[in-house]
């Protein structure tokens, strides 16, 4: 049997926009993305939402739920108290294009500025071999969908647009994690490359960005901080210290 949910919803475009109120059929089983799509066909035709998969698989439903960074797809009714309104909102971190749609280009380019994987010279691709335990660290990060709520979240940039510039979030310095522990890649600069032209410095270690991922990746533990650690070793190793004096 049906029962009523109250969703507010974010209705605009990039010259503003307001929440509106809207009473929703629910069925058992039900995601927030269910009433949102219901939403559509009923009284909203024309609101705007990314969906694809249905699945928490493509990233695209990325919204804010009461605030917080989710998959509407993977929001299940059944974790809301009976009777509470359910806010629903884009991504405060990016542009709005319309509703809850937003302009994600931002990761886009950020992601085209990693320097590209570069395996030893002369191996073709379907050459390289590899140890399972070399690469044991770095398969986590190759779960991500980019969904960009780690993007989203983290303060550096969601409360900071100017940071935009120097600071390429948490996805994108797990890429550069991803490579500078990949055995066979041999970039030169990797670690320079994360603390100068994507700002690892800027993250504190606050951990919403692992806090919000919907593939559990340990983002901060697992790639950040080590990242850093490595950045660290390279800065304060006396030798090269002592090499970069000469
Ligand atoms: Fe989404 Fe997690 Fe990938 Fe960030 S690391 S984009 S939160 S899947
Ligand atoms: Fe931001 Fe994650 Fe660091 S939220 S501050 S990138 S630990
Ligand atoms: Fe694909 Fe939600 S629709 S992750």
């Amino acid at each position: 049997m049906a029962q009523q949910a109250h969703l507010r919803v974010w209705h605009g475009d990039s010259e503003g926009g307001e929440l509106r109120d809207h009473h929703v059929d629910s069925y058992e089983g039900e995601v927030v993305l269910d009433l949102v799509h219901r939403l559509q066909a009923t009284e909203c035709p024309d609101l705007a939402v990314r969906w694809n998969c249905k699945a928490g698989k493509c990233g695209s439903c990325s919204a804010e739920v009461n605030g917080r960074p989710k998959l509407m797809c993977m929001t299940r009714m059944s974790t809301f108290a009976e009777g509470e309104t359910i806010t629903i909102t884009p991504m405060r971190t990016f542009p709005v294009i319309k509703d809850l749609v937003c302009d994600v280009s931002y990761n886009y380019v950020k992601a085209r500025e990693v320097p590209a994987f570069r395996p030893p010279e002369g191996l073709e691709p379907g050459e390289y071999r590899m140890q399972q335990v070399d690469v044991q660290r770095s398969q986590e990060f190759r779960k991500c969908i980019e969904c960009f709520l780690c993007q989203d979240t983290c303060h550096v940039i969601r409360d900071h647009e100017e940071n935009k510039e120097a600071f390429s979030g948490p996805r994108l310095l797990m890429r550069e994690a991803e490579l500078e522990m990949h055995p066979l890649d041999e970039y030169p600069e990797r670690r320079e490359d994360a603390k100068q032209e994507h700002g690892l410095g800027f993250c504190n270690i606050t951990r919403c960005c692992t806090d919000v991922c919907p593939e559990h990746i340990q983002i901060t533990d697992n790639a950040l901080i080590p990242l850093k650690e490595r950045v660290a070793d390279r800065s304060y190793d006396p030798l090269r210290w002592l090499f970069r004096k000469k």
